[in-house]
């Protein structure tokens, strides 16, 4: 037996005990009673009883063993034209200064914080001082609009927002404060108070009585000794797309993440504490949180924050200068941001500019690592690309290449085999196992190992309903695909409308919500097609009704309220007219008939189709705004 066979068939026989083993890895100021409770399953709850600070484990256990000097954070921003960092020592200033400051203004123990910051430290120092005080930090990206903040608001009821005056992307200054307070303003719910970091690319205004400046409140503020808190207090809600504009907070514990997630950087990454990590995403997506601001500081690394992109800051070459400078030794991004790269530098030309001799190895999640990616990455870099998957929900991988444990033979295509603690089956629509090799539904056995998410913020019973209804037993990824007979797991597509556009998780059900709000519309559909760069692209067909007027553009009406409604993320640029959609006899759109005809597939015409004539139309269409794309 291999030594990832022994690890896995260990974790799978006795989960307690393994995980308990790991638990001895992070500081308690109570040990659990119960590695894992079952009384409220299939609820279940990882080292109930324990007591710990995530905060304290990820910073001043760091200092007190030694660690003050070393940089804790590297914060690198080609957009600002920053480079500096912060050691061990100061991000326990900064985090303990910004936790007093919180506490002196009301913010305690379990209270809701939302954090809507761009790529700069102090939105990671904003999390830890959360955590410092056991207060729940909920992280909204900032490419999201006003609205969205706004149901945020309304969910989590936050006693504060911390917000920064703007962000910086490529080709313009986005003044983030405009939409702090439009966000306010739709929202029922008002936080007592908002601090604002002021940068100087963009001053916000500020209002009387309500916003505080970051640095003036930093300044006055009293150091705050962390909060010990249960392991299964909530240490943040990040919400994530739904099938509904309606998002989900997935709910994160305390103790199983910080078991789990400092498990996950020896174990799967091979990162040594002291060692530089760099994970290329951002704050706002679970990436971030589990692999920018967590996870490699409870493991004592050094962690890169970049606020900047794969290509245009300034050129292809920005990740190679990035891993040279600072000796990253791995990097996680997604497969999106090596497409950008491959585009602008088909041959690595920029690669040959940068020593990468220190760099051991490219991780890649978020999104469907195809084959010829990693092939390029992999002939470019002349290192291991390993394919990874996981979701908000689990907050770490579900299936990896475990490095540190064994580097098994990498299939393209495939993020390698369940990693251990996670009990993969693949099921029929009747919950039946499949054979080897046979798609079908990706589910995990419960219990799902410690770091997954056990509940959705006030939704319990959704969290049942999206994620164990379906199969009892089981968790309910809601990716479909095939667990070959090596064990390896290849993830095909979602079972629902959640599309991903450039490793960004996106509802088609939220964007439909937003195209049907249009006076004129009288029906609409969204999809997902195949695109070369972002790997899916939304595209809306729409209905008008039959008063409609004729003047109105309403494709780009759509296009303009979908970046004002859900965001400039969506990267929702195509809608087009059409006078009716395709549907069954029963009424049901054929949305998948439609992909189909998108990405020049083969188009599998059902047998239920009401009209078989209208496809033609579909496809003129789509053919006039450009798809199928020709390459
Ligand atoms: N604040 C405000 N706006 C933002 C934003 C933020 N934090 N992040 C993105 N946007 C905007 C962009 O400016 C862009 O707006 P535009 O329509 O006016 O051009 C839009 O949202 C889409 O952004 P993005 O997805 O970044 O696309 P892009 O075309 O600018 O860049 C890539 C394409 C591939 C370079 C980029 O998507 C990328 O770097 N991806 C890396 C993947 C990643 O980080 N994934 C996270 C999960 S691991
Ligand atoms: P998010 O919750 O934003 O992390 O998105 C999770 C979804 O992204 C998963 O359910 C998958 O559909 C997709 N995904 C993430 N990583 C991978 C991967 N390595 N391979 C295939 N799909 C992935």
């Amino acid at each position: 037996m291999g030594r990832f066979d022994e690890v896995y068939t260990f974790a799978m026989r006795d989960p307690a005990a393994f995980w308990a083993a790991a638990a001895e890895d992070i500081h308690w100021t109570r040990k659990w009673d119960r590695v894992l409770d079952e009384t409220d399953a299939p609820y279940y709850r990882w080292f109930a009883g324990g007591e710990l600070n995530t905060c304290y484990n990820a910073v001043d256990r760091h200092v007190e063993d030694g660690r003050g000097d070393q940089a804790a954070l590297i914060y690198d921003s080609p957009v600002t034209g920053t480079v500096s960092q912060l050691s061990y020592r100061e991000l326990q200033d900064a985090v303990a200064r910004l936790a007093g400051a919180l506490a002196a203004r009301g913010v305690a123990k379990g209270d809701r914080v939302i954090i809507y910051m761009p790529m700069v430290p102090q939105a990671a120092i904003a999390m830890l001082a959360c955590a410092r005080l056991g207060a729940i930090h909920s992280v909204v990206f900032g490419g999201f609009a006003a609205n969205e903040l706004a149901t945020r608001i309304d969910d989590a009821r936050p006693k504060a927002i911390l917000s920064a005056s703007c962000g910086i992307e490529p080709a313009r200054v986005v003044p983030y404060k405009p939409l702090v307070d439009a966000a306010i303003e739709m929202a029922v719910h008002k936080p007592d108070f908002c601090l604002i970091l002021q940068r100087p690319q963009a001053r916000a205004e500020m209002t009387a009585g309500r916003d505080e400046d970051w640095e003036a409140a930093m300044a006055s503020a009293q150091p705050h000794d962390c909060v010990p808190v249960a392991a299964t207090d909530p240490l943040y809600i990040l919400y994530t797309s739904g099938t509904t504009g309606q998002p989900k907070g997935i709910v994160r514990d305390n103790g199983g993440h910080a078991v789990a997630l400092k498990w996950s950087m020896k174990n799967i990454y091979d990162i040594d504490p002291g060692e530089v990590w760099w994970s290329a995403s951002d704050v706002g997506w679970v990436v971030g949180h589990s692999y920018i601001v967590y996870a490699p500081l409870l493991h004592g690394a050094t962690t890169v924050l970049y606020e900047g992109k794969p290509v245009g800051t300034p050129d292809a070459g920005a990740f190679w200068r990035v891993i040279a400078q600072h000796k990253v030794a791995s990097l996680f991004t997604a497969p999106t941001a090596f497409r950008a790269i491959r585009q602008q530098d088909p041959d690595g030309k920029l690669i040959g500019d940068y020593d990468l001799s220190r760099f051991r190895v490219l991780f890649l999640a978020g999104e469907r690592c195809d084959p010829d990616t990693l092939e390029w990455a992999e002939a470019q870099l002349k290192v291991p690309v390993i394919d990874h998957w996981w979701q908000t929900e689990t907050g770490w991988s579900i299936a990896a290449n475990c490095m540190g444990i064994e580097h098994l033979p990498v299939k393209p295509g495939s993020p390698t085999r369940a990693v251990p603690g996670w009990d993969l089956r693949v099921l029929d629509p009747d919950g039946k196992e499949v054979p080897p090799g046979t798609i079908g539904a990706l589910v995990g056995r419960l219990p799902m190992p410690p770091g997954s998410s056990p509940t959705l913020w006030n939704a319990r019973q959704r969290y049942f309903d999206a994620y164990l209804r379906r199969f009892p037993g089981y968790y309910e990824t809601g990716d479909a695909g095939i667990v070959d007979a090596d064990g390896y797991v290849h993830v095909m597509a979602r079972t629902d409308d959640i599309i991903n556009v450039a490793g960004h998780r996106l509802s088609t059900g939220a964007m439909e919500e937003v195209l049907a709000a249009h006076p004129d519309v009288a029906e609409c559909a969204v999809i997902g097609v195949a695109d070369s760069l972002k790997g899916q692209l939304p595209v809306g067909f729409l209905v008008l009704n039959a008063g409609a007027d004729a003047g109105r553009d309403v494709a780009k009406e759509v296009v303009q309220m979908v970046r004002d409604r859900i965001g400039p993320v969506a990267a929702f640029k195509s809608a087009a007219v059409v006078k009716r959609l395709p549907k069954t006899r029963s009424g049901k759109i054929l949305r998948a008939t439609m992909r189909q005809i998108a990405d020049g597939a083969e188009v599998r015409v059902p047998a239920t189709i009401d009209d078989p004539a209208i496809l033609d139309e579909i496809k003129e269409t789509l053919a006039g705004i450009g798809y199928p794309k020709s390459s």
